[in-house]
């Protein structure tokens, strides 16, 4: 087999991919689907974002390729959120670069970062593009497993020494999916230390970070001395701003990264539309104001959703972040098929603790993509899927 295709087969299936064909059989056959698979919420996006893409659309200039740099608005209005909401000073031209969604940029740091060859730690449960980036950049994966036990976080200085230093980049996702847990400031002092030690690329994907609730408030990983030295931060418009499907984010890190980075994408993409990016840069300056109903919506979802589950004998801690719940399931049953059965016989789209990875096994995520009344709905379909398990343990 060539290296290309060999490379391939070291790749898992796409669970949210295999979910989707599935669902189209069953919509085809006039079943009522939930699905509470992907991170893809139900909400419309921001009236100023549709606004001005409309707008923008108008004028010729947007239709041209976009090329790397992009809109000069797009890289300040990003450059000014992170000043406002993090304290963070970047250089829109040099420290920042417009991505088409996180996931490209995620996947192509690898290529940026990494020599064939080289250890790539991916946190298990996770999201498959830093297994995808690794293994297609002909990286090794370094996989590392996250236990309820230690708050789900990767500590770095538990890995052998002579693994630790084979490792030469490590991506980290606090607020984290699917675990939901976030991560102490302690914590990320310690691993951005550990990681200018050991020379080590920290990719820290950030996506997460305006759904946090009941107080608690996610950083970026540049609050934390040290950072600018070690890490590449992804933030997206995807989720904050419900906006997944205009592939709109933007990475942000030490300019020679950002420069790597770049470098990549110049021989594989041409960069967002640059009416999205318009778009996108007229609703990251509308603020707060945008950001606070769609996350008091997620506050309530996840609440009734928590209720409805404990109901259903399902305990699960509120987490105070992301837009997921992740469910433990009763000891003996196994997420896969528990999940095959929820969607064939019941309808309902849920993801398999096991399609994040072995270490995921326990579990199965559930995403606050719909209103409580079609949870409650969902819950009860759960509950029955969960009752023939049951039966068959
Ligand atoms: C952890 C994590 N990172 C990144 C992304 C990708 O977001 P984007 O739409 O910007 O590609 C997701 C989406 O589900 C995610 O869960």
């Amino acid at each position: 087999m060539s290296a290309g295709r060999a490379r391939l087969a070291q790749l898992p299936a796409y669970a949210v991919h295999r979910i989707a064909t599935i669902k189209r059989r069953l919509l085809a056959a006039g079943r009522d689907v939930i699905d509470l698979g992907a991170g893809d919420a139900d909400l419309p996006p921001p009236e100023i974002a549709v606004r001005t893409l409309a707008e923008a659309a108008r004028d010729p200039k947007m239709s041209r390729y976009a090329f790397q740099t992009g809109l000069p608005e797009f890289r300040q209005a990003a450059a000014r959120y992170l000043e406002r909401r993090f304290g963070v000073a970047v250089d829109p031209v040099t420290e920042l670069l417009p991505l088409v969604g996180s996931k490209e940029g995620l996947a192509h740091l690898t290529f940026a970062a990494l020599d064939p060859g080289d250890g790539c730690l991916i946190p298990e449960p996770g999201y498959s593009p830093y297994m995808g980036g690794a293994v297609l950049a002909g990286a090794t994966p370094i996989v590392v497993p996250l236990r309820p036990e230690n708050g789900f976080l990767v500590e770095l200085e538990e890995l052998a020494p002579a693994q630790l230093a084979r490792v030469g980049l490590v991506f980290l996702n606090y607020p984290n999916n699917p675990t939901t847990a976030v991560a102490p400031r302690e914590y990320l002092e310690r691993t951005v230390a550990c990681c200018a030690r050991h020379g080590i690329v920290l990719a820290y994907d950030n996506p997460y970070c305006e759904i946090t609730f009941d107080g608690y408030r996610a950083p970026s990983i540049f609050e934390i001395p040290g950072a600018k030295d070690v890490a590449v931060e992804f933030h997206s418009m995807s989720k904050t701003f419900c906006m997944t499907g205009w592939r709109i984010a933007w990475a942000v890190g030490h300019a020679d990264r950002i420069a790597a980075l770049q470098q990549v994408k110049n021989f594989v993409d041409t960069g967002p539309f640059l009416a999205v990016q318009r778009a996108a840069a007229a609703t990251l300056d509308a603020g707060d104001g945008i950001v606070r109903p769609i996350v008091d919506t997620f506050r309530r979802r996840r609440d009734a959703a928590v209720r409805a589950l404990g109901a259903i004998g399902l305990a699960v801690t509120p987490p105070k972040a992301t837009m997921y719940l992740w469910v433990p399931l009763p000891d003996g049953i196994p997420s896969a098929p528990f999940a095959e059965r929820l969607l064939e016989d019941e309808f309902v789209a849920v993801l398999a603790g096991s399609s994040f990875g072995p270490a995921g096994e326990g579990y199965f995520r559930v995403a606050l993509t719909v209103n409580e009344a079609r949870f409650a709905e969902a819950a009860t379909r759960i509950a029955r899927t969960l009752a023939h398990a049951r039966q068959a343990v």
